[in-house]
């Protein structure tokens, strides 16, 4: 038998079925990691850790000891605001962001939010596609928002309505049955 012909070049492995869960302390690591792999001008540690003692929403995608992704936002009365949403480099673009982005506006429909509003480069069309498949809508762009390479870069805000269909009832529930 000729091994080296029939050796395949790779063989792909279905994702871990990662669940979405409050992101603790100790996975503040492997969260900076991801933040560091996935953009040009990450969050350091202490963003994450301030988040976490300001009461913001942290979450992370997790399955065993592996941490794919994750999500802050924040809740003031009736509007939620997404600050950072993230999938590890090797999980991007299997619907892990879609995934976390309808838990995010499940959970806050759920906690009273109205509306979603976020930051985005013009530049990051990945995110974009992401948004605009959640129907986001321009409101406004802010100038000289995020650093860049050269000089900063704009961000455009988006805004999003939820509506009862966003809400756990119509997007399968928030999964606590399951733990
Ligand atoms: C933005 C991000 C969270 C999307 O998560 P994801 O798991 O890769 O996205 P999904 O697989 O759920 O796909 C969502 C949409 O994005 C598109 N997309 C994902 N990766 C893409 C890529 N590399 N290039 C182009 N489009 C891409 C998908 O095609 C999909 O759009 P569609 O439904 O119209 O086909 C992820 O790319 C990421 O973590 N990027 C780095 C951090 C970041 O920029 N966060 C957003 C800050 S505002």
């Amino acid at each position: 038998m000729n091994l080296a012909s029939n050796t395949p070049k790779f063989y792909e492995l279905p994702p871990p079925p990662f669940k979405i869960f409050p992101a603790m302390q100790g996975d503040i690591p492997k969260i900076a990691r991801i933040e560091a792999e996935a953009y040009p001008f990450p969050w350091s540690p202490g963003n994450f850790t301030d988040s976490m003692a300001a009461g913001y929403q942290v979450w992370v995608l997790r399955s065993g000891g592996t941490v794919a992704g994750y999500a802050v936002w924040m809740h003031v009365l009736d509007e939620a605001h997404l600050l950072n949403i993230c999938v590890a480099p090797p999980y991007q673009n299997r619907g892990w962001g879609a995934r976390l982005l309808r838990f995010i506006m499940a959970l806050a429909w759920a906690g009273g939010a109205r509306a979603l509003f976020l930051e985005v480069r013009p530049s990051n069309g990945p995110a974009r596609a992401l948004y605009r498949r959640f129907r986001f809508r321009q409101i406004g762009v802010r100038k000289d928002y995020y650093p860049a390479a050269e000089g900063r870069e704009a961000a455009l805000v988006l805004y999003r309505e939820l509506e009862e269909t966003d809400g756990p009832d119509e997007a399968g529930g928030l999964g606590e049955e399951e733990e």
